[in-house]
């Protein structure tokens, strides 16, 4: 059976160069970098060339990228960092309703440690209200973390404006992006969009787990997350991934190549997706912007429950998710739903399909006969409503 994998929001397949050059640095590249023979030294150098690249790509210098071990290390070393250097009596940070659990799940332990945790609904596209925010900004705020694409329903968000009103507000205040969902894919600019923090990380973009990165700017007052050995800049400690990091550098070198060719592609899979299954399946709704990231598409569908539709796909060789894979050993795994007002008798039926580079039109067409068979065929077994 072939198998459509339609869950690259979750993770990527490893691309096979990829694999390749980090068996290499696996086998051959094992030196400590910390060490001062040539075997470190090759090794600090592979990683400084992985740094230069991701600083080139966001515009930063090469020194404000620091390694690490993925997205939610990432979110957690930023904004615990912000927070953990200030101690003030009077704290206060920003974040929105939609942001990934290693974002929300932080702010919430502060709720409970004396610091005014402030989180901005969004509309029914998934976009914080800038006014919203403005209204929330004053002297005492120290992080406002926003996401720049969101992992279930692919919306962007306006990094550039956000980034204006944070600074116009409060220059102090440090502005943070969670960026898993954008990084290659979206182009982004620190500087233009006034950013002081970006996250990373590796396997969303066919690089290997485990690895990430951090952008900080320069002169940003950030408390370490973990202390050792002084890797990083002293930001953290810990000996370097260098197969995972010069993994991490080749994915990023192979979607430079195709990364806006690739766009335009992603979009019209995306739209043929979309007309293909509304011309087969009823009361269906598509969420978020539809100017949002292509690589994502989030479809509810009503009278259908959503884990039952993705196990019936998955015996087809078919594979999608039910909202985020990330949350979804959460209690709450429907706040992103429930933030942009999706009525409920939809909630339950939500899929999320994220593309790659690797589905073709012709696997776009076998996924949206097979959702419609299996759709069609779920409702004939739940029960109409009784009017009330
Ligand atoms: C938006 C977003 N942020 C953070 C993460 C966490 O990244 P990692 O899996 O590298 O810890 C994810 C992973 O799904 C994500 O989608």
């Amino acid at each position: 059976m072939k198998e459509i994998y339609l869950d690259n929001a979750a993770t990527t397949r490893v691309h096979p160069e990829v694999a390749e050059k980090m068996m290499d640095a696996l086998v051959n590249n094992y030196g400590n970098p910390s060490s001062l023979h040539r075997l470190g030294i090759r090794g600090e150098q592979a990683i400084k060339e992985v740094r230069e690249l991701i600083a080139k790509n966001l515009n930063c210098q090469t020194p404000e990228i620091y390694f690490n071990s993925g997205g939610t290390e990432g979110n957690n070393m930023i904004i615990q960092g912000v927070v953990e250097n200030k101690k003030r009596n009077r704290m206060r940070i920003i974040t929105s309703a939609i942001e990934h659990p290693s974002v929300l799940d932080v702010f919430t332990f502060y709720e409970n440690h004396q610091v005014e945790v402030i989180v901005l609904g969004v509309d029914t596209q998934g976009h914080i209200r800038l006014d919203e925010l403005e209204a929330a900004m004053n002297e005492d705020t120290i992080l406002v973390s926003i996401m720049g694409v969101n992992n279930e329903l692919g919306t962007i968000q306006d990094l550039k404006a956000i980034g204006k009103i944070v600074k116009a507000v409060n220059p102090k205040c440090v502005f943070h992006a969670d960026f898993v969902q954008g990084f290659m894919k979206i182009p982004v600019d620190v500087q233009a969009s006034l950013l002081d923090a970006l996250t990373l990380s590796g396997h969303k973009i066919f690089g290997p787990k485990g690895v990430g990165a951090v952008y900080i700017k320069k002169g940003t007052d950030i408390k370490p997350l973990l202390r050792g050995g002084g890797q990083e800049n002293n930001m953290r400690s810990g000996t370097e991934n260098v197969p995972g990091i010069v993994g991490f550098g080749e994915a990023i070198r192979l979607r430079k190549e195709s990364f806006s060719d690739e766009f335009e592609a992603i979009r019209n899979l995306r739209t043929v997706f979309i007309n293909e299954i509304e011309s087969k399946v009823d009361d269906i709704k598509i969420n978020g912007d539809p100017n949002g990231s292509p690589y994502v598409l989030n479809i509810s569908f009503n009278r259908v429950r959503g884990e039952v539709l993705l196990h019936s796909l998955e015996a087809k060789g078919i594979f999608v998710s039910t909202g985020s894979a990330c949350s979804s050993h959460k209690k709450e795994k429907q706040y992103v739903l429930k933030a942009i007002g999706l009525a409920e008798e939809y909630k339950e039926g939500t899929i999320r399909i994220s593309f790659s580079k690797d589905i073709t039109k012709d696997d776009v067409k076998i996924a949206v006969e097979a959702i419609a068979q299996a759709v069609n065929s779920l409702r004939l077994l739940v029960k109409p409503r009784k009017n009330r």
